[in-house]
């Protein structure tokens, strides 16, 4: 009786995040090949926006998508940024329910041809297609009605500048709703290594693009999930600002 009422309390919509999230497990045993060869070819003709040789792992993909899994019953807006062929977004459709809205925002067009026809034909995209939308732009050019309540990034930044880094990052928190939740990988001791084997001026330009993501984990990181099953390791982090927002580093 008691556990009824607790299972009531917790009320369907908790109830519908469990039953997807089953339905994930069964899909993801699909050999994700087709999935690879498209990164791998993009990562060759983008390398500096790609960012990475391999899709995330569904490990890493989990982590990162922690926070869809907390539904407490309210619609929710959700982005994901550079979500590329789909590593995290197939944990994360897997994990909406019914009254979420899924944006998804892309720069790279055959990405974008890609997830469009994965919402077409695999049943767990199918189940969330008519909420989700993929956009074809830079995540720096979106002004949506609303910010949003949770933002899972895939954005390489330790590739880029740091004036491109920073930018992107201010781009994410304006976004982002007070209170909500931004969730963002980096590859566990990677750019510290690049850093000691760089010339100058790009170990300047990887300290300073890590200076900028320390002051925003300093800013508001609530967890840090370490990820060894991944290629390489990395951490996902994930963060919440409160009122006084975050301010980069000059
Ligand atoms: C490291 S891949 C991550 C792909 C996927 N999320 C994963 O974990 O497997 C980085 C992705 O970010 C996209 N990207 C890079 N810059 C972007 C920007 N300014 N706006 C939107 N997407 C961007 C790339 O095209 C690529 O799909």
């Amino acid at each position: 009786m008691a556990s009824d009422r607790a299972k009531l309390a917790r009320g369907p919509v908790n109830q519908g995040c469990l039953a997807r999230h089953a339905s994930a497990t069964l899909f993801r045993m699909t050999p994700p090949f087709q999935e690879y060869r498209v990164f791998w070819r993009e990562f060759r003709q983008h390398f500096e926006t790609t960012g990475a040789v391999l899709p995330s792992s569904r490990f890493l993909a989990s982590a990162l998508s922690r926070y869809v899994t907390e539904c407490d019953g309210k619609p929710r807006r959700i982005l994901e940024v550079g979500p590329g062929t789909g590593a995290v977004t197939k944990k994360i459709v897997a994990r909406m329910t019914a009254s979420d809205r899924f944006e998804l925002v892309e720069l790279n067009e055959s990405f974008v041809a890609n997830l469009r026809e994965r919402f077409k034909s695999e049943p767990d995209f199918q189940r969330v297609a008519a909420q989700s939308e993929v956009l074809h732009q830079s995540v720096e050019d979106l002004s949506p009605a609303e910010p949003y309540d949770l933002i899972i990034s895939g954005l390489p930044l330790n590739n880029f500048s740091i004036d491109l880094a920073t930018r992107l990052l201010e781009a994410l928190v304006r976004l982002l709703k007070p209170g909500g939740t931004l969730s963002f990988f980096q590859y566990i001791a990677v750019r510290k290594a690049r850093a000691i084997v760089s010339a100058r001026g790009e170990r300047d330009r990887l300290r300073g693009v890590g200076r900028v993501l320390d002051s925003l984990l300093a800013a508001g990181e609530i967890r840090r999930d370490w990820v060894l099953a991944n290629v390489p390791p990395a951490y996902a982090h994930h963060v919440r600002l409160d009122e006084k927002g975050w301010k980069a580093p000059v």
